[in-house]
């Protein structure tokens, strides 16, 4: 995960210097962007990172949200494909799934990194499912002295093998609890990552100071976000078009304006904004996700594939033909 978060910082610094290439993420869905939530979808995402990385690819993502509960699998399913940028040649196939959770769990490491407050203990979370794993080993791994997670899910048994899987996992105490409300209230740091339909956190249940990472969809009443001192993102305009999370809404809505966003995480990194500059504002992030983070991580493990000899050689052409 350190390694992780050291890529996303560089890739944040990429995104800030324009440093890259961004196609919006096309959506193959059966439906308006509701059925995401029930029958599915899968998302095309191919993007191009620069600087001394240099690589494009992308990554094809299955989401059925039924998978866990129905068929015993997990909800996302994830290739990537790696592409030279000078010849255009793919260099690799290889899992995306693993990647994915990492690399969601490392942007809200690094946006914790920032934002929080160093002292951070308590963290609570909403959605037992396979991101919240991962967001918990990015919080340990940049707030050492978190020492506590009260986690809640509509299923309890999900919660509870959550809780000692991951207390287990990382030596921390983790706590299934019985109501949302219960999960976020006193918390230092709360992130959501649910497959919910409607938004679960309301404004009255966070304290001063309070860093939130809100990773699923329409999980927040509007109101929570209205409270927030700083609203911090990664890419507005990639959330602004994917229009499933709660910011996305309530701009669809005209309830928020392009300048109520305070910066992207590349300018707090970069030090061309403050990131927390007090013990009591409330910091409010929202990460869409971009395959940039994707590229730049499963880069890294290409390229370690490649010292260590591990992996498959795919024979696509004998030679090449029809030049
Ligand atoms: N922003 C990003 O970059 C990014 C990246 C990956 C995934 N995601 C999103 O994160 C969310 C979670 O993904 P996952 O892979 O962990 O899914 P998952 O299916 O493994 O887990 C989701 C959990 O949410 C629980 N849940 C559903 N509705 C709930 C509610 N109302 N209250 C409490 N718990 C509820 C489910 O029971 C399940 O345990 C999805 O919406 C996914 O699209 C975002």
């Amino acid at each position: 995960m350190k390694d992780v978060i050291d890529d996303l910082e560089k890739v944040f610094i990429l995104h800030n210097k324009k440093d890259y290439v961004l196609p919006y993420k096309v959506s193959l869905r059966w439906g308006d962007k509701h059925t995401e939530e029930t029958r599915g979808r899968i998302n095309a995402m191919p993007g191009y990172v620069g600087g001394d990385t240099n690589i494009a690819g992308i990554k094809w993502i299955g989401s059925g949200p039924q998978n866990p509960m129905k068929y015993d699998l997990p909800r996302a399913s994830a290739l990537i494909i790696l592409n030279d940028a000078e010849k255009m040649l793919p260099l690799a196939i290889m899992d995306g799934t693993i990647i994915s959770a990492m690399r969601t769990g490392g942007v809200t490491g690094t946006a914790t990194k920032y934002l929080a407050r160093p002292d951070s203990k308590i963290a609570g979370i909403i959605g037992a499912g396979t991101q919240n794993r991962t967001q918990i080993m990015a919080i340990k791994t940049v707030m050492p002295k978190l020492s506590k997670v009260k986690v809640y899910d509509l299923y309890l048994e999900r919660s509870k093998r959550f809780a000692v899987e991951v207390s287990e996992e990382l030596g921390i105490e983790v706590v299934p609890v019985l109501s949302a409300e219960e999960a976020i209230r006193d918390t230092d740091i709360i992130v959501t990552a649910t497959t919910a339909k409607e938004p679960i956190v309301k404004a009255e249940w966070i304290g001063e100071g309070c860093f939130y990472s809100h990773v699923g969809g329409h999980e927040a009443e509007f109101d929570v976000i209205s409270k927030a001192n700083k609203i911090v993102v990664d890419d507005w305009e990639q959330i602004k078009h994917r229009g499933t999370q709660t910011l996305a809404i309530m701009h669809e809505k005209n309830e928020m304006k392009d300048e109520n966003i305070y910066a992207e995480i590349g300018d707090i990194i970069t030090q061309k904004k403050k990131g927390r500059e007090n013990e009591t504002e409330f910091i409010y992030f929202n990460g869409v996700g971009m395959a940039l983070e994707d590229i730049i991580v499963a880069n890294r493990i290409y390229s370690k594939a490649l010292e260590n000899g591990v992996g498959t050689v795919l024979e696509l052409w004998d030679k090449p033909i029809w030049i």
